[in-house]
Order: structure tokens, then C-alpha cells, then sequence
């Protein structure tokens, strides 16, 4: 079994209507959004963000949509490509791959912090730390500052899990301590960005304020926004895919001790795991049209949830779908999105994940799960909350 019955079964439901030819497309009446499921259908309406727009947000009455303007993921062309432009500026492959002695480092540091436990929380000690410090680290952000950054994005990924959202006085105080969360992180990055300003740093805030193109830079609301974005997208998301990853290896033995004897498999291990246990599982978009997809009419103005963990898993695109093979290729799964969205961070989620996996296999021979792991249900993410690993 790849992994614990219980989540097993929550999740197979999405992929099992992936391998349902029936239910390319369908209507969630409980939802009100139209789910596609098949790897075709999923990376049609990616590769077209004219049809299937990413501004999810206007279909909401009142939506105030300029407090969204800087989220990439929300915002769609010509406004999507410029921010893009000066994103990628500031996030270059040079800047990326600069990191991987830090990250080598940080790695180190926390696994030395633990060494010597005969069982250590994984996710605890190095899944979730490293990737935090990468990303503040590369905004400039210092290490003091991350508890508020943590319970942040803590809220942002986990609302209480028994949340019944018919109670109206419940919706109301999280929708507030949401906003106070939100207010408090706003308003801490303006400040250091107005700092940065005044007083440019080697680091990734400065370069973001500076940044411009066609003679024009980053409003303030747009900075932060982003900066949010990079934040929350650039931390929980590799937590994912470090704790998924030993996860697969842990439930492969044939597979794991391959990639221990044949390092050059680390990479299509992290893809691998990326494919089977995608972090982010839905990708949501707005018809700006009546379209066809799949054989099914969806009309404009409809939510659609694009399943990249089901499409991600469709045999018609991936032979023995379930298999967990760090060899397979090709493998062009969709874990990073696809099209004008494609992930920003995605070599930086590979570099570290590359990074921790080989290290850990260097330290470790013997590493194993050490009880079953603890995972958080949540249809958006495939997220592994706990993972006890025996380290010899
Ligand atoms: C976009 C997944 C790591 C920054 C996306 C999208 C996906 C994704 C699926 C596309 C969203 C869409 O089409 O609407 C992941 C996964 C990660 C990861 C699975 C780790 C395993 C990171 C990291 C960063 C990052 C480390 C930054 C440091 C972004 C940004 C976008 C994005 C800025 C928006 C790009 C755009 O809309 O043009 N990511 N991500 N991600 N990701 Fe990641």
C-alpha cells in the first residue's frame, strides 16, 4: 500500500473519477464547479487562459479585487505577463541555483540539530524549517520574524478541520481573524519594504522594489501581495513534497533502494512523488465562455477545478498510473501547473528537495518510517502533517 488506508481512501475518490471515462467532467452541486479529471482535458484548459481565466475572484459579488492585484496565481494577461516579467527577474535560475550551498548548509545545520535520535519527527526537524528559511532568507526576512509568518500560513493552509461553514457566527470570527492575520503581515512587509527602499540589501525584497519594466515598478499593494504569494507558495507546498517523497521511497523498498544505490535517480524520485502525491491537488479557473471540454458544455462565468492529482495519476498519460517509479519517463506530470502559470519556484523546490533527500541518504543508510504517518484530510493538499522516521 503506498499510503494509509484512511487518506488512501479520501483522496482515491479523485482518482478513481480521473480513470472513469464517464467523468471526464462533471458538476459538483454540493460545490457549485465543474471538476475535470483527465490529464487531456486538465492541460487544455491550462494551455488556454484566454477561455479559462485565472481571476477566479470576479465571479464573487463585491469581490475587491485590486486586494488581490499581485497574486499571480489570480491575475491573467497583460497585468499577469508584467508582474511575471518582473518576477522572474528578481527570481532568476542564476539566483536559484546560487542557493545550494546555503541550502546544503541549513540542511545540515537542522539534521545535526537531531543527530543522534534513534526516531525524529521529519517534518518537525527538517520539512518544514527549510524551506521557511530558504524563502525568508531569499526575501531578506529575518529569522525572528518567522513565528508570525508561520501562524500565517498555518491558518492559510489549515483551517479547523471540523469547520462547519453553515455557522454564520463561526464564518464571521475566522473571516476576521483571517483579516487581522492578513492586516498584520501587510503591514510588516510594507514597513520593510519602505526600509528597503531607503536602504537597499543584497536580497530579494530590495530587488522586487527596484524591479521594473517598460520604465514602471511594483505598486505597494502588488509587492506585498506577491511577497505573500512567494511566501505562503514557496514554504508549504516543498514541506509537501520533502515529506511525500520519503513517504514513497518508505512505501517502495524496490524503488528506495534503487535511488540509495543510483543517486542520479534522486531527481525522478522528487518527480516521482510529485506525480503520485501532488502537494497541490486543484487548480481552480473561470470559464470566460460557453466552452466544450471533454464532451461536456460548461457555460461562462463557471468555476472550474482542474484535478492535476487525478490527471496526474490518468492512465492514458501515465502507464500503471499507481506505480511509483523514480525511473519513469517521460514524466510531464502536472504537479507545477502547466501554461502561463506554470510554478515559479519550481527549481526551488527541486534544488532543495534534491538537496535534503541526498543528504539524508548519506547520513541515514537505514532510514524508515518509523509509525504510520499522521495526514491533515484536506482536498486541496496532499499534505503529511507527522512523519516518525527511524534513523537506524
Ligand atoms: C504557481 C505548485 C513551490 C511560487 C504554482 C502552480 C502550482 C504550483 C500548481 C500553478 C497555479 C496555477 O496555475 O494557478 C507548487 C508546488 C511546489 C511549489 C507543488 C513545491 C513542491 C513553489 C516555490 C515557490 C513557488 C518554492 C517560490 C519560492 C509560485 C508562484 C506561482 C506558482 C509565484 C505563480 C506563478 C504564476 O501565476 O505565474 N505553483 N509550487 N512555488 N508557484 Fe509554486
Amino acid at each position: 500500500m503506498l499510503i494509509p488506508e484512511t487518506w488512501d481512501l479520501h483522496r482515491g475518490q479523485y482518482w478513481l473519477r480521473g480513470r472513469d471515462p464517464e467523468h471526464a467532467v462533471e458538476f459538483d452541486t454540493e460545490k457549485q464547479y465543474w471538476s475535470v479529471h483527465r490529464y487531456a482535458e486538465v492541460v487544455a484548459a491550462l494551455s488556454d487562459h484566454t477561455t479559462f481565466s485565472a481571476e477566479y475572484g470576479r465571479l464573487i459579488p463585491d469581490y475587491p479585487a485590486e486586494a488581490f492585484d499581485g497574486d499571480l496565481t489570480q491575475m491573467d494577461p497583460p497585468k499577469h505577463r508584467q508582474l511575471r516579467a518582473i518576477a522572474g527577474r528578481a527570481f532568476t535560475p542564476k539566483v536559484v541555483a546560487d542557493l545550494e550551498p546555503r541550502i546544503l548548509e541549513l540542511t545540515t545545520a537542522l539534521l545535526d540539530d537531531v543527530a543522534g535520535q534513534d526516531v525524529v519527527e521529519f517534518v518537525r526537524a527538517l520539512a518544514h524549517p527549510l524551506p521557511v528559511i530558504v524563502i525568508a532568507d531569499l526575501l531578506g526576512i529575518p529569522k525572528s520574524d518567522l513565528a508570525l509568518f508561520h501562524a500565517w500560513t498555518e491558518m492559510a493552509v489549515d483551517p479547523p478541520a471540523e469547520f462547519d461553514h453553515t455557522d454564520e457566527k463561526a464564518m464571521k470570527e475566522l473571516g476576521e481573524s483571517v483579516a487581522d492575520m492578513n492586516g498584520q503581515i501587510t503591514e510588516y512587509l510594507r514597513e520593510h519594504l519602505a526600509e528597503r527602499r531607503v536602504r537597499p540589501r543584497e536580497d530579494l525584497l530590495t530587488r522586487l522594489v527596484q524591479a521594473e519594466v517598460d520604465g514602471q515598478g511594483l505598486t505597494e499593494i502588488q509587492l506585498t501581495n506577491f511577497v505573500m504569494l512567494l511566501f505562503i507558495a514557496g514554504h508549504i507546498t516543498t514541506t509537501m513534497l520533502l515529506g511525500n517523497t520519503l513517504l514513497c521511497l518508505d512505501r517502495n523498498p524496490e524503488a528506495f533502494a534503487a535511488v540509495r544505490a543510483d543517486r542520479s535517480l534522486v531527481p525522478g524520485a522528487i518527480e516521482e512523488a510529485l506525480r503520485v502525491m501532488s502537494p497541490i491537488t486543484q487548480i481552480p479557473r473561470v470559464t470566460m465562455v460557453d466552452v466544450e471540454i471533454g464532451g461536456v458544455v460548461i457555460p461562462k462565468d463557471n468555476m472550474v477545478t482542474l484535478w492535476a492529482s487525478a490527471a496526474n495519476r490518468d492512465p492514458r498519460q501515465f502507464p500503471d498510473p499507481h506505480r511509483y517509479d523514480p525511473a519513469r519517463d517521460p514524466n510531464a506530470h502536472l504537479a507545477f501547473g502547466r501554461g502561463i502559470h506554470f510554478c515559479l519556484g519550481a527549481p526551488l523546490a527541486r534544488l532543495e528537495g534534491r538537496v535534503a533527500l541526498n543528504l539524508l541518504l548519506d547520513r541515514y543508510p537505514e532510514l524508515r518510517v518509523a509509525k504510520t504517518p499522521l495526514f491533515k484530510p484536506n482536498p486541496a493538499f496532499t499534505r503529511v502533517a507527522e512523519l516518525h522516521l527511524a534513523t537506524r
